[in-house]
């Protein structure tokens, strides 16, 4: 008896149970009812009497020691969580900060305007990047010898010279309407592309919005409060708008259309280089041609049209100078615009 004993205390004294469930099973062998050690006092009844004081005395000692073993690895465990109950784990510690990307300034201000439009029955028409002559040009009423078609200004596709990078979304008018019939109220924004040098200011790909409305009795009065509403709404109620005669082979008549200052408010200042006057778009009444080519009656119907650019929107209300900064993807200059 006497050696099991002893073989007992240099195990107990050996185990270091690692969790909880194994500290259980150290209890259920040596301490629990029908545990090692219980089993031993079972024994000890056949112990003779010469020898119970000495072997009684062990015995006790051995209980005490994994007793106390016990009562020390239940503490320094419960600490230690077998579920999340008992997880001392603080969650409200501040977590490793992640960076995380920012939202274009190209992309908000497209939806910006977009939302405008939208209040106004607009909705959203796309078309693609890579484009015939007839959406890009010809159904848009460019002459056979337009210099827009040139090589200076289009990417063609050296395969087959039918085929070019869009330059302005206008070709998504065509494209709407073969489609759809009018009443026609659409809003197409896209990237376009021209074969020009990267400079601060020009860029062989970029954001263009192309508005278009066609219905009966459409009159450039509509097209002028259409305008100014979004003026006001995007740069602010004091805007002013102003319609300058100009030449787009689209639009009969075409217009160029400015914005008061936002700098100076029209006094004049660098800006608006002393006129007091800023460029924000294209526009005009839908040529007849263009309503025939597309085969929307011309003699019922009318309507206009305006393009414009978005990161020259975005320039001038944010003030920015380069248009590269636009597709550097410097997060420096993107995370200005996180509140906007
Ligand atoms: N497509 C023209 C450009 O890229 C912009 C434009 C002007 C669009 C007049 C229009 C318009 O719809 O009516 O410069």
């Amino acid at each position: 008896m006497l050696d099991k004993i002893n073989q007992y205390a240099a195990e107990i004294a050996a185990i270091q149970p690692q969790n909880k469930v194994a500290l259980e099973d150290f209890r259920i062998t040596y301490l629990s009812k029908k545990g090692l050690i219980s089993t031993l006092f079972e024994n000890f009844k056949a112990v003779p009497n010469d020898q119970k004081k000495a072997i009684g005395g062990e015995l006790n000692k051995l209980k005490q020691a994994a007793e106390a073993k016990l009562a020390l690895l239940q503490e320094m465990l419960s600490n230690q969580g077998d579920d999340l109950k008992d997880d001392h784990f603080d969650y409200s510690l501040p977590t490793i900060p992640h960076q995380i990307g920012t939202r274009h300034p190209l992309w908000l201000v497209k939806n910006r305007i977009i939302e405008i439009f939208e209040r106004m029955g607009f909705s959203i028409a796309t078309g693609p990047e890579i484009e015939d002559d007839w959406h890009n040009f010809s159904a848009l009423n460019f002459a056979e010898n337009h210099p827009a078609r040139e090589m200076q200004d289009t990417f063609f596709v050296n395969l087959n010279p039918d085929i070019a990078l869009r330059t302005h979304t206008s070709s998504v008018q065509v494209r709407t309407m073969e489609t759809q019939k009018p009443p026609i109220r659409i809003l197409s924004p896209g990237r376009v592309f021209r074969n020009e040098a990267i400079t601060a200011r020009a860029h062989c790909f970029f954001h263009q919005i192309e508005g278009l409305y066609i219905n009966e009795n459409v009159s450039v009065k509509d097209l002028k409060q259409t305008l100014l509403y979004f003026a006001q709404e995007f740069f602010g109620k004091k805007t002013n708008i102003r319609m300058r005669p100009s030449y787009f082979p689209f639009t009969e008549p075409s217009v160029e259309v400015d914005i008061s200052c936002q700098i100076c408010g029209g006094k004049g200042c660098n800006v608006c280089k002393h006129s007091g006057w800023v460029e924000i778009m294209g526009a005009g009444m839908v040529d007849p041609n263009v309503l025939e080519n597309c085969g929307i009656d011309s003699k019922k119907y009318t309507g206009f049209a305006f393009g414009m650019g978005i990161e020259r929107i975005t320039m001038l209300k944010y003030q920015i100078k380069d248009l590269r900064l636009f597709s550097e993807n410097d997060v420096r200059f993107l995370r200005q615009f996180q509140h906007i």
